[in-house]
């Protein structure tokens, strides 16, 4: 009683107070200063979500009171059950102290999952237009007792039902709600406040609504399709497309934790069109102000045949960070790779601190394999860090690890990239039921038009975790989610299934692990800088002795790097040629790895055709001027082959015989072997191509002696052919011309007819 009294009182007070300043009009109360609002939130730890809360309040300048700090949380676990009783009790030893504040306005909200997208005064204009003295946050679906549901109050649109994720009331209503507890810990804080709600008595004397239309409080649990993001000049906001409205606390209550973990990747100013990201920048390790650079354990998983295995290995030794920091666990699962890994460890492991194999012989799972590399940092105190890489990872950015570790996340990852496809190392988002759904902002991570630090859910093939927090947050290795797929998700739907419902571009659950942080821990994915790419293990044919050399179509870009010259480009740039006889052009076009693997290839093949006349291989079956050679095709090159002369001949020939477009059609390609012991020269004839290129797979002076190439019309001869360059000159007219002997050694080259 001695409360309604007070309440006439003050809102006497308030007309008094109006009638006191004429200038304010009548309707318009005047505002609540800002200094009247006090925010409350129980937090008994400092969790990722926390922060997140705290960096959005103090943005927005709250006054934050945190309640519970550092006490055991006894309130259950109210992601998946009842509970938060907790959270009532401390919030009703907090308001005993405020209850006598008669125009103070308490915000209860919850932290590890919520944020503001709007400031303190936003929020008392909204409480203060509609004019009650206790409002609790709505939600269309009812929780946790579906019973209840007759007894709210019907409404003709909005969310019906009570969310006790977030009130703003008058510290006194306040206080005399939560006086009213007297349960456990662990009991339900929503069904608390829910039943005070259901009383009519109760709901009128307190003068208690919900906030049927989301102009304060956002439950995301339901609303996930009515929400949006807004970008404006220097903040972003939430906008409800339901009831047109910008609600200024936003709540990831129920499952859609990882939805707002997507929103506060722009929410309030994290990242917007103007200023980019804002808080890349914060908190980062300067690695030049440590004593000493932290050690790392480099896990490396083989768990499939993977094309450019030796280079993924050069870029693990030329990363930039001091090798003897670095440990490397090395799991092979394939027999194949094995000759591979024992030569770089003959040549490098003693540049490691350690380098520790575990082979296919173990017969370890892909799961059992990333738990043991995990628990080797795990378990070593002096683990500062452990970095995940799968072999299908290609390094290019030699800083890739002091990047990451700058970055200071417990779990972050680089973005890597399937080359020119939509392909990457993350998913941005999951739909509700766990599958992967592509997030709005999935293709501008991946292009990079949006560079920032980004929360994701998923992630895989590369990353990096805190030794101190596997040995904290991620101490149960079960937590730590590392199955093939969710156990959720491979128990409800068949991997064809989950195929179907996939887009062509994301990254496939079924071929890999994907790391999934354990509640409360967020994992990031940095695209701040170009890290590298993945490649395609797919299509991977190890039936041939070097396999790299088929990789043309799968992995073009690798293929490039390894076998193309790396003076290749300058012909078009710097025209990087020569003429050394009248239309003979020279040029770089193959590296030292691209002839010493061919040259291997065959002579692994070996079946030389000695040089003869007759030729089942050509139609006709007889060739005038023989070579002892063996044609693509034998080896099942010729595709290959034909995709490398279109690709990386034909753009020289449109340079040095400009207005010839070539169609880069060849029958005639092969490598020839001129020894003194069988074939060494070459009688002076016509090429039958329109133009011919051969190039030298070996060294004079280090492989043979002699050869080289002589044009009669021009008197002009090329003695010093150089490994990996091409000769390109017309076949027929002309350039009548002989292969010059070879006096001592084995003589390799590379011929095509071009256009014949
Ligand atoms: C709450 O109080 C205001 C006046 O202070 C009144 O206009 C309104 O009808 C009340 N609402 C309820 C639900 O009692
Ligand atoms: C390897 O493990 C698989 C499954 O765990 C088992 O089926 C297989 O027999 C094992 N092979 C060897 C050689 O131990
Ligand atoms: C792999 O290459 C071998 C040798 O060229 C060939 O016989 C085989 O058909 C190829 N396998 C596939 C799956 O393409
Ligand atoms: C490429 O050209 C530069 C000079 O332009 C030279 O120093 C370098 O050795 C060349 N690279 C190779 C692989 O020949
Ligand atoms: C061809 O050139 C060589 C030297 O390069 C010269 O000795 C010879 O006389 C020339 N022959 C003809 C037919 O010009
Ligand atoms: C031929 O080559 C071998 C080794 O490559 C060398 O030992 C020998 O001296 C060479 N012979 C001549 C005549 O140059």
């Amino acid at each position: 009683m001695e409360y309604l009294k007070f309440c006439f009182v003050f809102s006497f007070w308030m007309k008094f107070a109006n009638s006191l300043y004429p200038s304010e009009s009548p309707q318009t109360p005047a505002p609540i200063p800002k200094e009247k609002l006090l925010v409350l939130t129980v937090a008994t730890e400092e969790t990722d979500g926390f922060r997140r809360f705290m960096q959005s309040a103090k943005y927005f300048n709250y006054n934050v009171k945190v309640l519970g700090m550092g006490e055991a949380w006894r309130g259950g676990d109210v992601g998946r059950s009842i509970g938060g009783g907790q959270k009532v009790r401390l919030l009703k030893e907090a308001m005993e102290g405020l209850a006598d504040q008669e125009d103070l306005i308490v915000l209860s909200v919850d932290s590890y999952d919520l944020i503001f997208a709007g400031g303190p005064e936003e929020i008392l204009r909204k409480f203060q237009q509609a004019n009650n003295k206790v409002i609790f946050a709505a939600e269309g679906l009812i929780w946790p007792d579906k019973r209840l549901a007759d007894k709210y109050p019907s409404i003709r649109s909005g969310k019906r039902y009570l969310n006790s994720g977030g009130i703003i009331g008058y510290a006194p209503y306040i206080n005399r709600i939560v006086s009213q507890w007297s349960l456990h810990d662990n009991d339900d804080d929503q069904l608390f406040y829910t039943k005070i709600y259901l009383d009519p008595l109760q709901r009128q004397t307190l003068n208690m609504t919900l906030d049927h239309k989301c102009q304060i409080f956002q439950n995301l649990n339901g609303a996930v399709d009515e929400v949006l993001l807004k970008f404006g000049t220097d903040r972003v906001r939430v906008r409800n497309t339901a009831y047109d409205s910008l609600p200024v606390v936003v709540h990831g209550n129920g499952n859609t934790k990882m939805y707002l973990n997507y929103l506060a990747n722009y929410v309030p100013n994290a990242w917007n069109y103007e200023h980019g990201c804002s808080h890349c920048d914060d908190d980062l390790v300067d690695l030049s102000q440590l004593k000493e650079y932290p050690n790392v354990l480099v896990g490396v998983f083989i768990e499939q045949p993977t094309p450019f295995l030796p280079e993924f290995f050069q870029r693990l030794l030329t990363l930039d960070y001091p090798k003897d920091k670095l440990k490397v666990f090395v799991h092979n699962n394939e027999v194949y790779h094995e000759k591979h890994i024992q030569k770089f460890w003959e040549e490098n492991r003693n540049a490691f601190s350690s380098f520790k194999v575990v082979g296919p012989e173990e017969n370890l799972s892909q799961g059992e394999a990333r738990n043991m590399g995990m628990d080797l940092c795990r378990k070593d105190a002096a683990c500062d860090y452990y970095f995940s890489m799968d072999s299908d990872v290609m390094l290019t950015n030699r800083q890739t690890l002091k990047l990451l570790i700058e970055q200071n996340r417990k779990i972050i990852g680089p973005l890597v990239t399937r080359h020119g496809k939509l392909w990457s190392n993350f998913w941005g988002a999951l739909s509700l039921d766990g599958y992967y759904a592509r997030s709005e902002d999935y293709v501008d991570i991946v292009q990079r038009k949006r560079v920032g630090v980004w929360n994701i859910p998923y992630m895989a093939h590369i990353y990096l975790v805190k030794g101190s927090a596997l040995r904290n947050e991620l101490k149960e290795r079960n937590y730590f989610v590392l199955e093939k797929l969710d156990p959720d998700m491979a128990l409800c739907r068949n991997a064809r299934e989950m195929t179907s419902h996939r887009e062509k571009d994301s990254p496939s659950p079924e071929s890999f692990h994907m790391l999934r942080p354990p509640k409360g821990v967020f994992m990031y994915i940095t695209n701040r800088h170009d890290f590298g790419r993945l490649i395609s293990t797919a299509n991977y044919n190890i039936s041939h002795y070097n396999n790299d050399l088929w990789q043309i179509f799968e992995n073009p870009v690798d293929w490039k790097e390894k076998y193309i010259h790396q003076n290749y480009t300058q012909i078009f740039t710097e025209n990087y040629l020569e003429e050394p006889c009248p239309d003979v052009f020279w040029f770089p076009v193959f590296t030292e790895k691209a002839c010493d693997e061919i040259v291997e290839e065959m002579e692994h093949y070996g079946s030389w055709s000695g040089g003869k006349h007759e030729d089942k291989r050509i139609s006709g079956g007889y060739e005038t001027v023989p070579t002892d050679d063996i044609h693509m095709k034998q080896i099942g090159f010729d595709k290959e082959w034909l995709h490398f002369i279109r690709e990386f001949i034909s753009p020289v020939t449109l340079k040095v015989f400009s207005g010839y477009y070539t169609k880069g059609y060849a029958v005639m390609n092969f490598v020839v072997k001129y020894t003194p012991e069988r074939q060494a020269y070459l009688r002076p004839h016509h090429d039958s191509s329109t133009f011919t290129i051969n190039i030298a797979l070996n060294n004079k002076d280090r492989d043979f002696q002699g050869g080289g190439c002589r044009f009669h019309r021009y008197n002009c001869s090329i003695e010093s052919p150089r490994k990996g360059w091409s000769f390109m000159h017309p076949g027929r007219l002309t350039h009548l011309h002989e292969g010059l002997p070879t006096t001592n050694g084995t003589r390799y080259i590379a011929v095509s007819f071009i256009d014949p």
